[in-house]
C-alpha cells in the first residue's frame, strides 16, 4: 500500500498532508455524519482547494484549524456543501412511486397528507413525488404536502427553482414533460422548469439529520431517505432511524436506497417491499 502523503506525489497547489486529510474526516463526521473512506483523499482535496482559495487560506492547516476552533463560523456551510455527493435523477429507484401512490390512495381520509423527502439533493426525489401524486389522484392539487429536506444549501436552492437541463428528461414520458415541465425558449433553451403549481406542493427546507433537534411536527405517510445512509456508520443510521419511527404514520412507509441493508435496525423497522420498510410496533416489540 503507498503510504506517501498526497503532497509528495504530485506537485500541488497545496500540501495536504494525512493530518490533514485525517481533520477533514473527524470534521465531517461531527457535522453531518458523513463518514469518508481512506480512499477519499483525492476527491477531499480536489473539493476543498476551491475553498481555500475562496478564503485566500495560505494552506489546508489555516482553513482546517479556522473551523475547527469556532462552530459557528459561516464558512462551515460552504465546508459541508463542498463534501457532500448529490447525485440524483427523476423517478431514481422507479419501483418506488407505484408503491407511494397506492398507498397514499388507500390512505386517504379528507385530511392533506404529508411526505417527506430527507435527503432531497436538487429536488428531483421531491418532485417525483409530487408528479407521482398529481397522477394517482387525477387532480392538480391533490391532498398532500410535501416537505424536502437537506443539510447542503447549494443544492436545495437549485431545487428551490427548479429548473433543470433537458437531459435531466431523458427517460421521462413525452406526456408528463408536457403535464409537469415548461421548456424554455431563446437564452432558456435546453432548459426546463418545473410548473408552478407542482412547485407549490413542496416547501424546501434545510436539516441535517443529525441534528438532535428536527423542527417537524405531525404524522408523515410516507418518508424517503434514499441513498444518503450509505455515507453514515451503522451507529448513525440506527440514531437516525430511531428518529424516523415516531414521525412516521401507523401504517407509514419509510423508502430507503438500494444498496442500504438495515439488519441491525431490525427492533425499528421492517421489510414490506423491495426497499420499503414498515416501522415495528411497539406492541409487537413487546410480545416478542
Ligand atoms: C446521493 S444524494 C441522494 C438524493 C436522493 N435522495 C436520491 O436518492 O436520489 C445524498 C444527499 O444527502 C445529503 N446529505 C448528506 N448528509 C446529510 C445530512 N447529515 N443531513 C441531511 N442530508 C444529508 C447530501 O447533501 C445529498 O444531497
Amino acid at each position: 500500500m503507498c503510504t506517501e502523503p498526497l503532497a509528495e506525489k504530485t506537485l500541488r497547489e497545496y500540501a495536504f498532508a494525512p493530518r490533514d486529510f485525517e481533520l477533514v474526516k473527524r470534521m465531517i463526521y461531527a457535522r453531518a455524519g458523513i463518514a469518508l473512506a481512506g480512499n477519499r483523499q483525492e476527491m477531499v482535496y480536489t473539493r476543498l482547494t476551491k475553498r481555500l482559495r475562496a478564503t485566500g487560506s495560505p494552506d489546508f492547516s489555516e482553513y482546517l484549524n479556522r473551523l475547527d476552533k469556532n462552530a459557528e463560523d459561516q464558512e462551515w456551510e460552504a465546508f459541508v456543501n463542498a463534501l457532500t455527493t448529490n447525485l440524483t435523477a427523476f423517478f431514481r429507484e422507479e419501483h418506488h412511486f407505484p408503491i407511494l401512490a397506492e398507498h397514499i390512495k388507500s390512505r386517504r381520509n379528507g385530511q392533506t397528507m404529508k411526505l417527506w423527502s430527507s435527503a432531497a439533493s436538487t429536488g428531483e426525489e421531491a418532485y417525483s413525488m409530487a408528479m407521482t401524486m398529481v397522477e394517482a389522484f387525477g387532480s392538480i392539487k391533490p391532498p398532500v404536502r410535501i416537505l424536502a429536506t437537506d443539510i447542503d444549501t447549494n443544492v436545495l436552492a437549485t431545487a428551490r427553482r427548479g429548473i433543470y437541463t433537458t437531459e435531466r428528461l431523458e427517460n421521462m414520458p413525452p406526456a408528463r414533460i408536457k403535464r409537469f415541465f415548461l421548456k424554455g425558449n431563446g437564452r432558456q433553451a435546453g432548459f426546463v422548469q418545473i410548473k408552478q403549481e407542482l412547485r407549490d406542493m413542496i416547501t424546501f427546507r434545510q436539516l441535517n439529520l443529525l441534528d438532535t433537534n428536527w423542527p417537524l411536527y405531525g404524522k408523515f405517510e410516507a418518508i424517503f431517505c434514499r441513498n444518503v445512509m450509505i455515507y453514515f456508520d451503522k451507529p448513525t443510521q440506527y440514531r437516525i432511524l430511531q428518529r424516523f419511527t415516531p414521525l412516521l404514520g401507523q401504517e407509514g412507509l419509510l423508502f430507503m436506497g438500494h444498496s442500504e441493508i438495515f439488519a441491525h435496525a431490525a427492533d425499528l423497522i421492517r421489510l414490506c417491499g423491495r426497499t420499503v420498510y414498515k416501522k415495528v410496533e411497539q406492541d409487537a416489540k413487546r410480545e416478542r
